[in-house]
């Protein structure tokens, strides 16, 4: 099975969490947008939930579909949100997410949600948060060199995320990406912390005790593995 075909598997069975009358927050990334579209399929058949989408993207895909959009300004609370991750530590189920730069977004609707429910291929797999991916971080555009010293210090070697044309990469807020590679990390929760109360720092990908389930696909199955507090 190709990488494609698992991601879409994955998020085939997490769709199946879906209920009628349900507030949904929907993720960003290949992952996530194969459960979008199978999320479209759901609602022409006659599913009826409103969602939140993480990223400008995913809201194009939902809409396409029609699937209803709404907002922090009707739903405070989400039932079930739904998204992929760059890696999930074995265990713990903490994730290094932002690849696709809509962290901040994503981490505000896993944290209004009652359950985060990760959908991956095997490949994202880790024994320790930092082996593969680097640590996405948003920042301000202003002084964002500084920003970048102060995360060095704390033990990163921080790159700007760039475009093609050699551009910063903006994220839908407009801010920066720093990705900050620490290699493995030890302390998850700490590191995030860390980063939380480092000025100019918006927001990291580390998603440390939030994830309720993380669907894997692998070439022996689909797998739900569970954890995490919420
Ligand atoms: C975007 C994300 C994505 O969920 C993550 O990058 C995984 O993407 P993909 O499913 O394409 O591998 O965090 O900010």
């Amino acid at each position: 099975m190709n990488r494609d075909a698992l991601k879409r598997a994955a998020a085939l069975r997490a769709i199946e969490e879906i209920e009628d009358g349900m507030v949904l927050g929907l993720g960003s990334g290949s992952t996530a947008e194969f459960a979008v579209e199978a999320l479209g399929k759901r609602v022409a058949q006659g599913l009826e939930i409103v969602a939140i989408p993480t990223s400008e993207r995913t809201a194009a895909l939902a809409r396409r579909l029609g699937v209803r959009i709404s907002s922090f300004a009707e739903h405070r609370r989400l039932d079930l949100t739904i998204d992929g991750a760059d890696e999930v530590e074995r265990g713990t189920l903490d994730l290094i997410k932002g690849k696709g730069g809509a962290l901040l977004r994503e981490k505000i609707v896993a944290a209004a949600s009652a359950r985060l429910v990760i959908v991956v291929d095997s490949g994202k797999l880790v024994d320790r948060l930092g082996e593969r991916s680097p640590v996405p971080v948003e920042v301000t555009a202003f002084g964002w060199q500084a920003t970048a010293f102060a995360l060095e210090k704390l033990g990163s070697i921080p790159r700007l995320r760039t475009v093609a044309s050699g551009e910063p990469f903006l994220t839908d807020g407009g801010n920066l990406i720093l990705d900050c590679d620490f290699g493995p990390i030890d302390d998850a929760a700490a590191l995030e912390a860390r980063i939380a109360t480092t000025v100019g720092a918006i927001e990291s990908g580390l998603f440390v005790g939030r994830t309720s389930a993380v669907v894997m696909a692998s070439e022996e199955g689909v797998a739900m593995l569970k954890g995490g507090p919420a």
